[in-house]
């Protein structure tokens, strides 16, 4: 646990560069597939590798050096679903892209960032095959799980947020904007 309360500035460019990249990425996934926009495919997949390396980053740096002290007043209870859900954010911040990834390197169609190859698709006798069916749908299976249990997880901290700036009127949100 952090005992200075004040945030870095890292951590507030960490914090909003990676929320606003997932939240656009969710709505962007969300579409393609919807809509079957297949000229999204490999732009989502690109910025989704780009993001993993920030997302595990900031996973690592906040397991060294735990979350920032609360500036609010909170009871037991609150404190619990408060640290849960940042929990559930991080963790599913990390799995996203893992998941992704497994879903379609599993399916064959190999990793590339804008074209640049990090794993080549499997392709025997001119056909893609699958390197893993069961990678393939462990994965697909936890991307749409993920869709459904970050976007909750998104407004309840959303909403926590404004409850404290405009209701409780504390320093929480302020701080994350970077403001004394
Ligand atoms: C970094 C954060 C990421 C977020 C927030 C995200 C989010 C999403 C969402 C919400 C969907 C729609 C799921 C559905 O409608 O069932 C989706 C679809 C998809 N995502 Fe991601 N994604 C991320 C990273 C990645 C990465 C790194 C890859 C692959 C390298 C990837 C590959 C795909 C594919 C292939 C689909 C379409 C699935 C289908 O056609 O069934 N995503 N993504």
């Amino acid at each position: 646990m952090n005992s200075d309360k004040s945030l870095t500035k890292t951590t507030i460019f960490l914090h909003w560069f990676i929320g606003l990249a997932i939240i656009a990425m969710i709505i962007v996934g969300y579409c393609m597939d919807e809509f079957k926009l297949r000229s999204l495919y490999p732009i989502h997949k690109s910025i989704g590798i780009i993001l993993f390396v920030f997302i595990l980053y900031r996973v690592i740096r906040r397991l060294i050096r735990g979350f920032p002290e609360h500036v609010a007043e909170m009871n037991s209870m609150e404190n619990f679903v408060s640290k849960a859900v940042l929990w559930v954010l991080l963790i599913g911040t990390l799995l996203f892209p893992i998941s992704g990834m497994m879903m379609t390197a599993g399916g064959g169609h190999g990793l590339n960032v804008f074209g640049f190859e990090l794993l080549a698709p499997n392709v025997i006798d001119g056909k893609r095959v699958a390197l893993s069916h069961n990678i393939h749908e462990i994965g697909e299976e936890m991307h749409k799980i993920l869709m459904i249990v970050m976007s909750i997880a998104i407004l309840l901290h959303v909403a926590a947020s404004l409850k404290h700036h405009f209701i409780a009127k504390d320093a929480t949100l302020k701080r994350m904007l970077g403001k004394k």
